[in-house]
């Protein structure tokens, strides 16, 4: 049964359920919060360069506005930047109230600004080069000391529960004792991240599944922009790296881009060089790559003053010595991986979805903010700026959740134990192998069609596999990631031009009118059934 007494429950405990489950305790409303995982074992806590915010008499909300604009390749809507941006300090603020040990100036007065590709001004607040970690222990903290706020670890949504056309809650399987129960809620926030294991090599860490946007998906919820995934610039190239971001600070505070022979190829491409936005970047990257049939570029920042580079980039230059690279002596071995998803889960401003007692935040959502590219240090942003205006929300609509309504049960008496594990791993690497070759930076009608048919494919094995066999945490995340990845080639097949982070060799060009790509479950194939009785 659902009623107004039910906790509000928030599907992810990063930077945004955090964040929205703490500014509903401010209001007295009680929450459920939960991860996959350990708590922060997210996004959030690799995040490295920052929060964007204008926090410098040298800059201006017009500026930031302006810059994410630009770096949305004119698919960003305005009312939701504006209202990121202005929110943006404030925010920050209260990260800084309680607690969060931002790097300050260098001479003592206010905080060190840095900056990243398509920021015309310092406007990057950051701890050192591990902020994520600095804002995720902050905000645990925090809630772990919220009577208000009820923490629950090792539990994986699986589908949403929604009764007379209200979401009343969510099916989460227990890790421990393997048994699915039904958690009631009063509203239900989707903020479980972004969905960029869809690709082979990723910035992200295991988890990136899209778990909340494939069940907003099936509960009836319209997908937006799943096109544009933003592939990160520089990942180290290193056997031992295991896909370990180099900041785009430390281009912000002077690397230079360059090729085997020393060449710095960026001014080439753009006038901002190594500072022009992301896609401009990793698309110059790609391009050299295949040129010249290298496997790699160079990130170099060795003309900066050693002891700046061990102050600022103290968890990089560590990383890099672990592995016998000293960024203060050598150029670092770099490539482009796929590391954000700008679309997702149609939002409103509040972050509400298209479902009554639905909310998506942070990477899940599409909010209008990033628009074809997600402008860098705009992320950690929207994950506060909306996940307190969620909260906000919740608490306006008061006893919205109407009479109490019968919840049907997880049923599990047709299904068995696997008996095929190799099954979920091979679908596993091929999915996300065929994302990689045929999805990725440069894209062609062609390839787009080979992933289609394949993940047509792949989809109708994993759909009877997921209908015959008990639930393990990796089958749940195959389906939701297979379902993502082809939300992402339909989206990319639907746009017929090249525009931010969707380039299409077959429709080069940028159309005068910038569209959404708004996909409508209730327009496509009927989604799978679901388990309940
Ligand atoms: P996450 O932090 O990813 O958290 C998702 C949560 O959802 C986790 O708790 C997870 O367990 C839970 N979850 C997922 N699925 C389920 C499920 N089915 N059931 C229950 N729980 C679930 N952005 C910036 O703005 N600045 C930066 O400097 C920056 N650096 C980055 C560096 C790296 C290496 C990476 C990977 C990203 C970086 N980003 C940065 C992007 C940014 O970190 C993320 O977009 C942001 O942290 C996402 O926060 P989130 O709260 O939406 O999701
Ligand atoms: C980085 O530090 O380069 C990541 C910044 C981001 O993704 O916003």
């Amino acid at each position: 049964m659902t009623d107004t007494s039910d906790p509000v429950l928030i599907l992810g405990s990063g930077a945004a359920g955090l964040t929205a489950a703490l500014h509903l305790a401010e209001l007295g409303i009680q929450s459920v919060v939960t991860a996959k995982g350990s708590l922060s074992h997210g996004s959030t806590w690799y995040a490295q360069g920052g929060i964007s915010a204008v926090l410098s008499a040298r800059d201006s909300t017009e500026a930031h506005v302006r810059d994410t604009l630009d770096a949305g390749a004119g698919l960003c809507d305005e009312g939701a930047v504006r209202f990121a941006v202005e929110e943006g300090p404030q925010l920050v603020q209260w990260l800084a109230d309680i607690g969060v040990a931002f790097t300050r100036a260098e001479n003592g007065e206010g905080y060190h600004l840095t900056r990243e590709g398509g920021h015309s001004a310092r406007r990057v607040i950051h701890a050192a080069d591990a902020t994520g970690q600095a804002v995720e222990s902050t905000l645990l903290d925090q809630a772990r000391a919220q009577p208000l706020i009820r923490l629950l670890p090792q539990a994986i949504a699986v589908d949403l529960i929604v009764v007379e056309g209200r979401v009343r809650g969510a099916w989460l399987y227990d890790r421990q004792s393997r048994q699915v129960r039904t958690l009631a809620a009063r509203a239900t926030v989707l903020a479980t991240g972004g969905a960029n294991m869809a690709y082979l090599y990723t910035s992200n860490p295991a988890g990136s599944s899209g778990d909340g946007i494939a069940m907003a998906w099936r509960a009836g919820c319209r997908v937006a922009n799943m096109e544009f995934m933003q592939f990160h610039p520089t990942i180290l190239y290193h056997q031992r790296a295991q896909s370990f971001l180099i900041s785009e600070a430390v281009r912000g505070e002077g690397g230079l881009l360059r090729l085997p022979d020393g060449e710095r190829f960026m001014p080439r491409f753009d006038s901002r060089a190594e500072l022009a936005p992301r896609d401009v970047v990793a698309r110059a990257i790609d391009h050299e790559m295949k040129r010249l049939g290298i496997d790699h570029v160079y990130l170099d920042i060795t003309h900066r003053d050693p002891e700046f580079i061990r102050t600022h980039f103290p968890t990089i230059h560590a990383r890099c010595l672990e592995i016998g690279l000293n960024m203060t002596r050598e150029p670092l071995p770099v490539v482009p991986a796929a590391h954000y998803t700008c679309g997702g889960v149609l939002t409103d401003l509040h972050g509400h979805t298209d479902l009554p007692g639905l909310y998506a935040i942070g990477e899940t959502a599409a909010t209008g903010l990033h628009g074809a590219n997600r402008m860098a240090s705009n992320s950690l942003l929207e994950c506060l700026v909306f996940g307190r205006a969620c909260a906000r929300h919740i608490a306006a609509e008061g006893g919205a959740a109407g009479a109490a309504a019968a919840l049907p049960d997880w049923d599990e008496s047709r299904v068995t134990d696997s008996d095929e594990d190799v099954v979920v791993s091979h679908n596993w690497q091929e999915l996300r192998r065929t994302m990689w070759n045929y999805v990725g930076i440069v894209r062609t009608n062609k390839r787009l069609e080979r992933a289609a048919n394949r993940i047509a494919l792949l989809l109708q094995e994993i759909g009877e596999y997921y209908g015959n066999h008990r639930l393990t945490p990796d089958l749940i995340e195959l389906r939701n990631l297979a379902l993502v990845a082809d939300l992402i080639v339909r989206s990319a097949r639907t746009r017929r031009e090249s525009r931010g982070l969707h380039y299409n060799r077959d429709y080069p060009q940028r159309l005068p009118q910038a569209e959404n790509t708004i996909l409508n479950p209730r327009e496509a194939r009927p989604a799978p059934t679901l388990r309940a009785s």
